[in-house]
């Protein structure tokens, strides 16, 4: 794994939006994977502002969501479909038709798991996944656990990451309990993997993700088993 060590936050975003920034001028047609949460919202943004300074085109890019709660509608502010909106793809020039993200509001969740499964596994492979990181060690929503799973599936969000996002919605109890997901194998399909990690709370899950151990209780640490995965994090979530 390749570490980036930045000194806050803004540089972290700055590289991840450069290493971005550097496939799509490369490859026009290429494939980005795409998470929400606080983490990339800055990576976004100078995305956003490259978009608006004329550096970058969009209109050849595929982009595949991570996850998105289930059940809820995509016109819900809380919905990750609303998120993207909000924060990157009303900004920028990416076709419609070239955006998926797990359907919310899909009446049957595990056909809708397998019709997203398949949609990532038959199109180009995702050039670079972004990911963040849950206080949990989650990616996605692949919450620990005695096992994980390989696809995409749903799954029950723990208290640990319902309380953690509380802080997005009008109190905890509002919170969807639910989200469907990419699995583990889903993610480690992507041709590179970029993990972004900030703040003190992230530290623990940045320790393990750096030693030798791999466990389900710290599905991050499933990373560790790809050959192309760059940690980008700043010293809060580095040295604690
Ligand atoms: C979001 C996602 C989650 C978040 C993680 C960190 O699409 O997949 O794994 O990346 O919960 O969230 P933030 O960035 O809000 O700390």
């Amino acid at each position: 794994m390749k570490l980036i060590l930045c000194k806050n936050y803004e540089e972290m975003s700055e590289k991840a939006a450069f290493e971005i920034a550097e496939l799509v001028k490369k490859e026009s047609k290429c494939t980005l994977g795409l998470a929400t949460g606080s983490t990339p919202v800055g990576t976004y943004q100078r995305l956003i502002d490259m978009y608006n300074g004329g550096e970058l085109d969009f209109s050849g890019v595929t982009t595949f969501n991570l996850d998105e709660y289930y059940p809820i509608n995509p016109d819900n502010d809380q919905s990750y479909d609303y998120f993207m909106r909000k924060n990157l793809f009303d900004h920028i020039n990416v076709k419609k038709e070239n955006v998926n993200i797990p359907r919310g509001s899909a009446v049957d969740p595990g056909e809708e798991c397998n019709r997203y499964e398949e949609l990532v596994r038959t199109s180009n492979p995702v050039d670079i996944q972004i990911l963040g990181i849950g206080v949990n060690g989650h990616i996605g929503f692949n919450e620990p656990g005695e096992y994980l799973h390989a696809s995409t599936h749903i799954t029950d969000l723990t208290e640990s990451t319902i309380s953690a996002n509380a802080r997005f919605f009008e109190s905890e109890d509002d919170v969807p309990k639910k989200a469907i997901t990419m699995g583990i194998g889903t993610i480690l399909r992507a041709k590179k993997i970029i993990l972004l990690a900030n703040g003190k709370a992230k530290h623990n899950a940045i320790s393990a993700l750096l030693d030798e151990k791999i466990t389900s209780d710290i599905p991050a640490t499933l990373l560790k088993v790809h050959n192309n995965v760059i940690l980008i994090c700043d010293e809060e979530a580095y040295y604690g």
